[in-house]
């Protein structure tokens, strides 16, 4: 007798369980929220070169060139120009964050407009910055601020950017000047955003600035931007003594991580293999260098580095947690990461393809939950063009936080990647992460709601904080 019909069976079955956990009925969905601890920061994420216009840095450089083969390096063609405008209508910003009800705001800093030229300080962009941070405390939403979020000044880029060790005296130098600036009204601060999607999309993919394919550059400036976290994270916690929200802290400190959930192809030893190299090198090699004080990145065939970097143990206060979907894994030897990556046909995806995978949050929380610190999601969202299916995005990937929290799990915060649309570096304009959409044609940046905008509202009202109407 075969037994085929019910392995095929069980194996549905395990399936239907495995989703079905993390797509909570409508009797639970409507309670979202209600499992979040008090004092649970809810908010959205952004970042300087993606939604404030006007900037002039390696990307507003690398927007207008093209790869050598004459494709554009920005899909649709169209720079980041005056983008969502942000720089100019922060306050149709707050008022979208009081629509919503969050709690919290991450934003980023664009080193090229503070220090335009090294050494040059730009005190009025400064002062902007800091406004901002106070507007939004005084409105009770605690203001996250990024120092470094992939855009260098021209002048850093022009030195040779991460791969010229000088390049972390400039960052040190940027970091303890905004420290002194921003420490009065920031307690709350993210050192550096995904060092590793920057090491591989810039010099492993080459899709990104400085667009090189070499895996010994891509490994140095990996380690580069963990040591810059480092720097910076000394800076901080040195000039930054003003307790701004009155916890008892003056600095809380991380970096924002972004993981991928890798799943292999097939049970084959190649794919297995393929799998845990690919996992170990791109979700855990920031993650242990925090934990362990040293960095160890392993590139087989190409390079290795082994080094303890000083300041870097207990240099964070939470973990960043940038997380969006699973990659299947298939063994590619002719790949210069030994990989090939893709998503099966017949999965749930968004705009660009990617795997709806809510699994995937609860997963990575209970893993980095080992660090020992409370975990913030710094980034979690989707393209989604219609607005039609975000709000079940925003439901499952919640109800997969408080899923974790009931398992004990230290998870602070959950920041939903993005407030507004936003320039989405080489996907360009296409892709439409907001959940508020932004008429980038219409002379006031209009900010219109998707749907999302009410999903959100639930959960912030389950979790005690008041919609604006
Ligand atoms: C980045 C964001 C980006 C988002 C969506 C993250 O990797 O930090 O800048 O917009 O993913 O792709």
């Amino acid at each position: 007798m075969s037994h085929r019909p019910l392995l095929l069976l069980s194996l549905l079955v395990a399936a239907c369980s495995d989703s079905a956990r993390f797509e909570p009925d409508a009797a639970r969905t409507a309670l979202i929220g209600t499992q979040l601890p008090r004092g649970f920061l809810l908010g959205t994420s952004t970042s300087s070169h993606q939604v404030e216009g006007g900037n002039t840095n390696d990307w507003t450089r690398w927007e207008r060139e093209r790869f050598p083969d004459g494709s554009p390096h920005i899909k649709d063609e169209r720079p980041s120009g005056e983008a969502a405008d942000s720089w100019n209508r922060f306050d149709a910003d707050v008022r979208s964050m009081q629509v919503l009800g969050a709690n919290a705001y991450r934003f980023g800093l664009e080193w090229s407009r503070l220090e335009p030229a090294p050494g040059v300080w730009n005190a009025e962009a400064a002062e902007r910055y800091r406004q901002w941070a106070r507007t939004l405390r005084l409105q009770g939403i605690t203001p996250l601020v990024t120092l470094y979020h992939f855009t260098l000044p021209l002048w850093v880029s022009d030195m040779g950017g991460w791969e010229n060790p000088a390049t972390l005296e400039a960052f040190e130098a940027y970091a303890a000047r905004v420290a002194e600036a921003l420490g009065g009204e920031v307690d709350l601060w993210c050192t550096v955003n995904e060092p590793n999607v920057y090491a591989v999309q810039g010099y492993l993919d080459g899709i990104w600035p400085p667009g090189k394919k070499d895996t010994k550059a891509m490994a140095a400036v990996l380690d580069r931007l963990i040591e810059a976290h480092a720097r910076a994270a000394r800076q901080l916690r040195a000039l930054d003594t003003v307790d701004a929200d009155g916890d008892g802290h003056a600095t809380r400190i991380g970096l924002a991580h972004h993981a991928r959930l890798f799943q292999a192809a097939s049970g084959s030893m190649a794919d297995t293999a393929a799998t845990a190299l690919t996992d170990a090198f791109f979700n855990n090699s920031v993650p242990e260098a925090l934990r362990t004080g040293r960095i160890r990145l392993s590139v087989p065939g190409s390079t290795s580095i082994d080094r303890e970097v000083e300041g870097l143990k207990d240099s964070i206060d939470y973990f960043g947690l940038n997380y969006y979907t699973r990659d299947y894994i298939r063994q590619d030897l002719g790949d210069a990461a030994l990989a090939r990556q893709y998503t099966p046909k017949g999965k749930g995806v968004n705009d660009l393809g990617w795997e709806l995978y809510p699994e995937g949050l609860f997963l990575f929380l209970q893993r980095y939950a080992t660090l020992g610190v409370p975990i913030l999601i710094t980034e979690n969202g989707m393209p989604d063009r219609s607005g039609e299916r975000r709000p079940r995005f925003l439901q499952t990937h919640l109800y997969a936080v408080e899923e974790a929290l009931a398992e004990g799990v230290n998870v602070g915060g959950y920041f939903h990647w993005s407030l507004i649309d936003n320039f989405e570096w080489a996907e360009g304009y296409e892709a439409k992460f907001g959940l508020f959409a932004v008429d980038l044609d219409s002379p006031d940046k209009r900010r219109t709601e998707t749907p999302a905008v009410s999903a959100f509202q639930d959960i912030a009202r389950n979790l005690g904080l008041t919609p604006s109407p």
